[in-house]
């Protein structure tokens, strides 16, 4: 039996969600996993959808474990994961994360410069701002506090270009309302572990997400009472 950071409930989802990012992400390349976790998730899609290439994160005191099962995947679509806090400044203010990017093999330039550089690039793997056209992320709004879920968008807004996905699974409340008892009941035991967790509403979150630059694409209903909502990054002013 494996000694790795295991959720149930990620092994339950996983198959679901991957469906439908089949469909989503059919034309992205570089996709960013906020609050990744064990690390279920980024392995199951990473090793699922080739083409894209999978950038896990979660904060600091949940990195090392989520680098784990990353490590132990080996796979060439899935680079170390990195710390990412929403509530970091760097976020908010879009310019983080940092990330390795590999040496771009598709760089077809001639210039008399490209050749030394492409040798630079590829012995040093250069470290850039990541540049993403989605992200991602599953059972994060409703365990950090509700001021995090609106820096996770604030933050997206800022990171993101015009036309990028932002992608969220999990449970949320719509008109004031559970959608099912045993959501009313998840409600409770998340606030008795920690009093700032708790379902988020869906119209306060669409509602910041608009302030944040993103309008709404879809919201799909998934197994276990839970939503994947999808939305698009707008014209920056
Ligand atoms: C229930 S786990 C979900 C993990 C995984 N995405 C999944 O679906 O199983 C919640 C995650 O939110 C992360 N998290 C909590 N506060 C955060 C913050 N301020 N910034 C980024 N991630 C955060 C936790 O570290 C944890 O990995």
């Amino acid at each position: 039996m494996s000694d790795l950071p295991f959720s149930q409930s990620c092994e339950n989802n996983k198959q679901p969600i991957l469906q439908t990012l089949r469909r989503l992400l059919a034309d992205s390349a570089h996709v960013l996993e906020i609050a990744g976790g064990t690390g279920q998730h980024a392995e199951c899609f990473a090793a699922a959808l080739p083409h894209l290439r999978w950038q896990s994160s979660d904060i600091p005191s949940n990195v090392d474990s989520l680098n784990l099962r990353l490590s132990q995947a080996a796979l060439d679509n899935l680079p170390v994961a990195v710390a990412l806090d929403v509530n970091q400044g760097e976020w908010l203010l879009g310019k983080w994360p940092i990330v390795f990017m590999p040496f771009d093999a598709s760089d077809k330039s001639t210039s008399i410069f490209a050749e030394p550089f492409k040798r630079l690039r590829r012995a040093l793997a250069i470290k850039e701002r990541g540049k993403f056209d989605a992200l991602f992320s599953a059972n994060s709004l409703h365990i950090m506090s509700a001021g995090s879920a609106t820096n996770f968008f604030l933050g997206a807004g800022k990171l993101l270009d015009e036309g990028a996905l932002l992608i969220v699974y999990g449970p949320f409340n719509y008109d004031g309302a559970f959608t099912s008892p045993s959501n009313a009941e998840f409600d409770v035991w998340l606030k008795e572990r920690n009093p700032q967790s708790g379902i988020r509403d869906f119209e306060t979150i669409n509602a910041t997400a608009d302030i944040a630059g993103f309008e709404l694409l879809e919201d799909n209903p998934m197994p276990a009472n839970n939503r994947l909502l999808v939305w698009r990054r707008c014209a920056k002013d």
